[in-house]
């Protein structure tokens, strides 16, 4: 806002035509073609990912200082095989603890990266990560406590994709960055001098921190050239708090073929898809036409002071919210990117495959036992401005919530009142029976690592991977605000 305003002054003075100068800097700052993260394969050993300060390029008018994994900002996409063992270097070259937590990541609390796991600048962890899980889309980022927010927003995070070498690609595109693409979508403000804008209080604390500009790849609203045919999309919603209706303005519908877990056992079409931070959904998207096309979202209405005007008023009054994305369609949607079809491309898939043999199953037994988790936005132990917590606990690093037997099958019921949270697991995948006591189809969820709770809803989970005291795993509000401020716990698994 602050920064159209200036300019619109700056043009009046210099004689210029308003529109012909707002269109000049738009031009600049969107509509880039949409960057393709790099691949890094983590097949036999030797590969390494410093964490670093870098300089990333968003805005047309001034470089802005971020951090990321072995690049500017976020970092390469890393690929891992089932049945190998996954080897890397993570080291360490910024100021601060960081970690790298491998988000959906099937592996023990010894190598999960959680905020245990934090090592210091100049230090390097090297994992060994035994990959024995379906396809999938997961991905990675800082988790210290107390800072992830803040180091996610900066650029600590970035997608891993496993592959399943005896399944194959089951009729799917799969040829990266052509008709197998991934979107990273996160949200961001910049100050005048394009350095990144972030505050952690008032709203921006208890609705979680959202921003006015959205970025796909670390692009701002960029187009992708696609082939004419069937593509697919690897959505990762890495913001910190923002919730996603994303939509294709023409209305076009498209296929769900994959969860935070993997596959589902058959596509799902639907018009519109809900993606939480965290959450991942891979999407089949018709092209054959050629039709260009424009991803827009719906805003994000998440808000402990009731959404709409009343809400948005009272949570600007209050002081640092940023607002939302200008609106560009008569829903108040507001644009994601956009696509050009090259005619000159044939896509190499044409029709959709029917079902996925390898989709994931839930072999789980009976449950054995319930646990109950109350999301608190505000815990009784601190009053008003009290930390948040979980079962009225803000989270403590000294101390163990759970304690949970390896194989055993429980459900899980997470309680989320005033305002919908995005609970996520460390460990495993889980199914959702319920939601306020509708049942939820595996069929159209697949198995999930995060699950935008509004109410009450039950989570079939089981852990096959242990976890010790020294390095527990965690249970948490996936708002990375929440998180921050206590609204996590620790568990063991053995
Ligand atoms: Cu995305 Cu505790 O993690
Ligand atoms: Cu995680
Ligand atoms: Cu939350």
């Amino acid at each position: 806002m602050i920064n159209r305003r200036k300019f619109l002054a700056g043009a009046a003075a210099s004689g210029l035509t308003m529109p012909f100068l707002l269109k000049a800097s738009l031009a600049a700052e969107s509509g880039r073609p949409l960057p393709i993260p790099s691949v890094v394969s983590l097949d036999g050993a030797g590969n390494s990912i410093d964490a670093i300060y870098g300089s990333h390029s968003f805005l047309a008018n001034g470089k802005t200082r971020t951090m990321g994994y072995g690049q500017d900002y976020l970092g390469p996409v890393l690929r891992m095989k089932r049945g190998q063992t996954s080897k890397i270097n993570v080291g360490n070259k910024t100021n601060n603890p960081i970690t790298a937590h491998w988000h959906g990541l099937h592996v023990p609390g010894k190598v999960d990266g959680g905020p245990q796991l934090a090592f210091g600048p100049g230090e390097t962890w090297s994992p060994e990560l035994d990959i024995d899980q379906p396809a999938a889309t997961l991905w990675y980022h800082s988790h210290v406590h107390g800072q992830t927010a803040d180091q996610v927003y900066a650029g600590l995070a970035g997608m891993i994709i496993i592959d399943d070498p005896g399944a194959g690609s089951e009729g799917l595109p799969d040829t990266y960055g052509v008709d197998d693409i991934p979107l990273i979508v996160q949200d961001k403000a910049f100050n005048d001098d394009a350095s990144l804008l972030y505050v952690k209080r008032g709203p921006s604390l208890m609705h979680g921190f959202r921003a006015e500009k959205i970025l796909v790849n670390g692009a701002i609203r960029p187009t992708a050239s696609v082939p004419s045919g069937l593509v697919r999309f690897r959505l990762l919603n890495a913001s910190n708090a923002r919730i996603y209706t994303f939509r294709f303005e023409d209305n076009r519908s498209f296929h769900q073929v994959a969860s935070d877990g993997g596959l589902l056992g058959a596509p799902s079409k639907m018009s519109s898809l809900v993606l939480a931070p965290a959450e991942r959904a891979e999407i089949i998207v018709d092209f054959s036409d050629g039709k260009a096309a424009r991803l827009v979202s719906l805003p994000d209405a998440n808000n402990p002071m009731g959404g709409g005007m009343m809400g948005g008023m009272m949570s600007r009054m209050m002081g640092g919210d940023t607002g939302e994305p200008e609106p560009v369609t008569s829903n108040d949607e507001f644009e994601i990117m956009s696509f050009d079809v090259d005619q000159q491309k044939q896509g190499a898939v044409q029709t959709l495959p029917t079902t996925f043999a390898s989709a994931p199953k839930p072999l789980f037994d009976e449950p054995v036992r319930r646990r109950r988790f109350e999301l608190n936005m505000h815990t009784s132990g601190g009053g008003m401005m009290g930390n948040m917590g979980i079962n009225d606990k803000p989270m403590s690093m000294e101390r163990i919530d759970e304690r949970v037997r390896l194989g055993e099958t429980e459900i899980w019921e997470v309680f989320a009142n005033e305002m919908e949270h995005p609970f996520h697991i460390h460990g495993t995948s889980f199914q959702v029976l319920s939601h306020n006591g509708v049942p939820v189809d595996m069929a159209t969820t697949g198995l999930k690592d995060v699950f935008l709770v509004n109410g009450i809803a039950e989570l079939l989970v089981q852990f096959n991977k242990p976890a010790d005291e020294q390095t527990p795993y965690m249970y948490h509000c996936h708002i990375l605000e929440h998180e921050d401020a206590g609204m996590m716990g620790q568990f063991t698994v053995a």
